[in-house]
């Protein structure tokens, strides 16, 4: 009797637990496993595995001790829209992705629950969260591009809001029904060795967009897509892009800003060392006609140019019919491009399109060499444009100082 106990206890405690130790780390911080399997995921790529994912969630967050990490490897694990909501009881959460997470097919006619419109997956209030692994997020986003034309009403793959000290690596992110990532009200967040890839003629598909966020680090990565490479929207600043290759797609954008005479601001974007590719942008500012507040401390440098359409192009004119006052206009000021080479499809390389009232103020251009794919001379164009420029081909001539 007794040793039946004992065996059947045996068995009890080396039952496959949700709640497996692995490798520790250096003092009290070590991995505690949570491995999505184990809470009934089937990752056999059409079982709804929303359910598993609902309660790993559970308990990850509500872990007390080590690092928490939810694994979800090999298979494809069919997710419905779902939003996983902080606060968590530590600050370190990890999920490690080597499998395939997927929207399901029918996400067109899913119903959204409220507290989620918008995303497919969204990670709200919770800090210290890494997703990383060689996995892929798969949004199945066809119908959505060729069925609606609102962006509005299509939903982001993948949300951040409300979060600080957080970093996703890795992964590969294909075929959003609109952004691919979208990056609001977040601190400190790095995003690097990530790859995006949708069809060139897939609509609002962009890369990474940015909104409400400071301290962002963006590296590494290949975003191939329909729309902007990477956005970065109102209430941002602080914001590193480096070593990204971008195309096809929009390139990258800081704005459109100032839209239905909001007043909006953004400041201290870096680019460098990045890659446009068979773009119809590629450095780009936009601001509506009617808006207010600045765009400012803007840097490209280093930029490498293949057969990228408007390579080099503010526009402080974007028109907006539904605004009676178009005197005003978001302050476009110290904007740097540095060392650009290669080659524009377009004979426009470089269009500095600024506001008649407002103008755009501290444009320094240097160490530009933008030659016409075809062969012929390339062109500048200003409109109201102030300052600098030297080593320039395009000549910028009709910058003003
Ligand atoms: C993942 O797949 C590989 C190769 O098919 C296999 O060796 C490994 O055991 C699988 N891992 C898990 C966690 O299922
Ligand atoms: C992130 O930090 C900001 C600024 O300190 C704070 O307002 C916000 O509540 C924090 N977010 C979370 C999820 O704790
Ligand atoms: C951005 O780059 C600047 C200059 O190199 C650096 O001081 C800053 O820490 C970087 N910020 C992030 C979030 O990477
Ligand atoms: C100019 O940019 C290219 C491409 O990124 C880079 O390889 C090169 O080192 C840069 N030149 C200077 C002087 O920084
Ligand atoms: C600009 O690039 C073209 C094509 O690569 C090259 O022939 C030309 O010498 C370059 N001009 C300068 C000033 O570097």
């Amino acid at each position: 009797m007794k040793s039946l106990f004992t065996v059947l206890l045996m068995f009890i405690v080396a039952t496959p637990s949700l709640y497996a130790r692995l490798t520790p780390k250096e003092g009290s911080s070590f991995n505690v496993g949570f491995n999505i399997v184990n809470y009934g995921a089937t990752g056999d790529g059409h079982t709804d595995d929303s359910e598993a994912f609902k309660r790993a969630w559970q308990d990850l967050c509500g872990a007390t001790e080590g690092t928490p990490t939810l694994l979800i490897s090999n298979g494809s694990f069919v997710l419905q829209p779902m939003l996983f909501k902080g606060p968590c009881k530590l600050t370190a959460i990890n999920i490690q992705v080597d499998g395939t997470i997927v929207a399901p097919e029918s996400v067109i006619d899913w119903k959204w629950p409220d507290s989620n419109r918008g995303a497919w997956i969204k990670f709200s209030g919770i800090n210290d969260l890494v997703i990383n692994g060689g996995g892929t997020f798969d949004g199945q986003g066809a119908p959505w591009w060729t069925r609606y034309n609102d962006p509005d009403y299509k939903p982001t793959a993948l949300q951040f809001h409300n979060c600080n000290n957080s970093a996703l690596s890795g992964l590969t992110h294909i075929n959003s029904p609109r952004n691919h990532i979208s990056i609001d009200s977040c601190n400190d967040f790095s995003i690097s060795n990530i790859h995006i890839i949708a069809p060139e003629d897939s609509h609002n598909t962009d890369g990474i967009d940015i909104s409400k966020s400071s301290n962002l680090l963006i590296e590494n990565s290949k975003i191939e897509t329909g729309d902007d490479c990477i956005a970065i929207n109102s209430g941002s600043s602080f914001i590193n892009i480096t070593g990204v290759t971008c195309g096809p797609g929009h390139g990258i954008s800081v704005g459109s800003l100032g839209r239905n005479g909001a007043y909006e601001t953004v400041e201290e974007i870096h680019v460098k060392y990045s890659t446009f590719t068979g773009t119809t942008n590629g450095a780009r500012i936009k601001t509506w006609m009617g808006g207010s507040g600045y765009a400012r401390k803007i840097t490209f440098e280093h930029i490498i140019l293949i057969g990228a359409r408007n390579p080099v192009i503010i526009d402080q004119q974007y028109h907006d019919y539904a605004i009676s006052d178009l005197n005003s206009a978001v302050r476009v000021s110290d904007v740097t491009y540095y060392n650009f080479t290669g080659t524009s499809t377009s004979q426009d390389a470089i269009t500095l399109n600024c506001d008649t009232n407002v103008g755009c103020i501290d444009i320094v251009l240097n160490d530009l060499n933008i030659t016409f794919a075809d062969g012929g001379e390339t062109l500048a164009s200003c409109n109201n444009a102030h300052g600098t420029f030297s080593s320039c081909y395009p000549s910028i001539s009709c910058l003003s100082s």
